[in-house]
């Protein structure tokens, strides 16, 4: 436990009732402050997640020459420099817990000719960066000093003629097609990213709002004939489009989930995204069986949103297949909770890339699990969990800087029969502030 931790405990408290909107969507609010300050103009930007991951990419934004102001409640303004317009910044960027925003913002700096230190707190110090780092120096970048093996804090040299590339990302992740995309916004002619996952693909949707020329093409790959050829035309002038942010699923999965599984509950999450490339929890949770309506289907701010209408009632384990992880990469911790109130086995397959989130992510609901009486199993890159339809709780839950084991741990004692404590619930208020307050008025007992 860190020294100014905040332990935090969840009891059985009857059933949860209510309406609650969850904060703006992550990944889309990183990227609209990204875009914006590429952008030349002003970018107004309604609904944005005020998370400390967020805060913090707007911060590094600032230092690198953009104008980023909060205008009202969750309405900012961004004034931006243009594509390769970043100044160099006096000190260090410190993303703190993001590694989406340290991500996306390696591949901004690296079509700047600027250098940068880029930083974070201790859990995204041991992160992986190399798999950025790869493409960003072909095309053009330089890594002038890092730790072991490209980890933070590492200082890069931005190309100062950067050169499009053609590349197939070796691992799923939507922060890393992201940032080479970001980085060929500087490169004269066409950067290609070739995909053969169905990933969440808000830099795609978002480059294109702010006027970029971006084609997808289907790929046919060698046995994986569903690929997507993603082709970007360097140099456009990003025009600012206003941007209204919807409520984000991979928060709104803690209320559900905790809805679903304390007896008697009722509730409604409005305004949730509804984007396909997102909704893996709620197919999932829909073939265990979970009472999830849709209500007032409808467009908001180019998305498909809706209100959710979450019932409590059995569960049945299920196995949930490889493919369907990227669209709910985020969701396994609490999943893995829902999954212990299943009647039977339910198997997630292919987690790999849970080891390297902001902890390990699969060791870490396992553990979880294990300390409030539930029996899991973790096979190669598969999670294994041995539903009874209720768990005993009374476990105390260590949650290594990760929020997302935090709110799972906190739905988990929700429901279990005796009371469940985290280490450390500080780390929330990086996507998800707020969290306390609005379970609470669902009827919670955290305290
Ligand atoms: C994100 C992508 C995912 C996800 C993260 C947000 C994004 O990471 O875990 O919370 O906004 O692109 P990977 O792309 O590394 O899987």
């Amino acid at each position: 436990m860190q020294a100014d931790s905040a332990p935090l405990t969840a009891r059985r408290n009857g059933p949860l009732a209510g309406r609650a909107r969850v904060p703006g969507d992550k990944s889309i609010s990183i990227r609209a402050l990204i875009l914006g300050a590429l952008a030349v103009g002003e970018t107004r930007i309604g609904g944005l997640l005020e998370g400390e991951d967020v805060i913090n990419t707007a911060k590094t934004l600032r230092a690198l020459g953009a104008i980023v102001e909060r205008t009202g409640l969750r309405e900012w303004l961004v004034r931006g420099v243009g594509v390769g317009g970043f100044a160099e910044p006096n000190g260090a960027l410190d993303f703190g817990n993001s590694g989406t925003g340290c991500r996306l913002m390696l591949g901004a700096v690296a079509g700047c000719p600027i250098t940068a230190t880029f930083d974070g707190d201790a859990s995204l110090r041991k992160r992986p960066m190399r798999r950025v780092l790869d493409p960003l120096e072909r095309i053009g970048a330089r890594m002038l000093a890092s730790t072991a093996d490209g980890r933070l804090p590492l200082t890069l040299a931005g190309a100062r003629d950067p050169i499009p590339i053609v590349f197939r990302p070796p691992v799923p992740s939507a922060q890393l097609k992201s940032a080479v995309l970001i980085a060929g916004l500087s490169a004269p002619g066409e950067t290609v990213v070739v995909v053969v996952f169905h990933d969440r693909a808000p830099t795609e949707k978002m480059l294109t709002h702010f006027g970029a020329q971006l084609r997808v093409e289907p790929e046919r790959t060698n046995g994986n004939g569903d690929g997507r050829r993603i082709t970007l035309t360097g140099q456009p002038e990003l025009t600012p489009q206003p941007i209204a942010v919807p409520a984000d699923p991979s928060s709104a999965a803690f209320p559900l989930v905790a809805g679903l599984i304390t007896p008697g509950s009722d509730l409604i999450l409005d305004g949730v995204m509804m984007n396909p490339l997102r909704t893996g929890l709620f197919t999932t949770l829909g073939e265990m069986g979970a009472s999830i309506e849709r209500l007032d289907a409808r467009r908001e701010g180019g998305e498909d949103v809706a209100d959710l209408r979450v019932r409590a009632g059995a569960l049945r384990g299920i196995e949930v297949p490889a493919d369907r992880a990227p669209s709910m990469i985020d969701e396994y911790p609490v999943l893995a909770v829902a999954a212990a109130f299943a009647d039977g086995t339910t198997v997630m397959r292919g987690l790999k890339e849970l080891r390297v989130k902001e902890s390990d992510r699969l060791a870490a609901t396992a553990d979880l699990l294990r300390a409030n009486g539930v029996t899991v199993d973790i096979a190669g890159d598969d999670l294994i969990v041995h539903g009874k339809g209720r768990a005993a709780g009374g476990g105390v839950v260590t949650t290594h800087m990760d929020h997302r084991i935090a709110m799972a741990a906190i739905v988990l004692g929700l429901a279990s029969e005796r009371p469940v404590q985290i280490d450390d619930g500080s780390f929330i208020a990086t996507s998800f502030p707020g969290f306390v307050e609005l379970m609470r008025g669902l009827g919670a007992d955290l305290s």
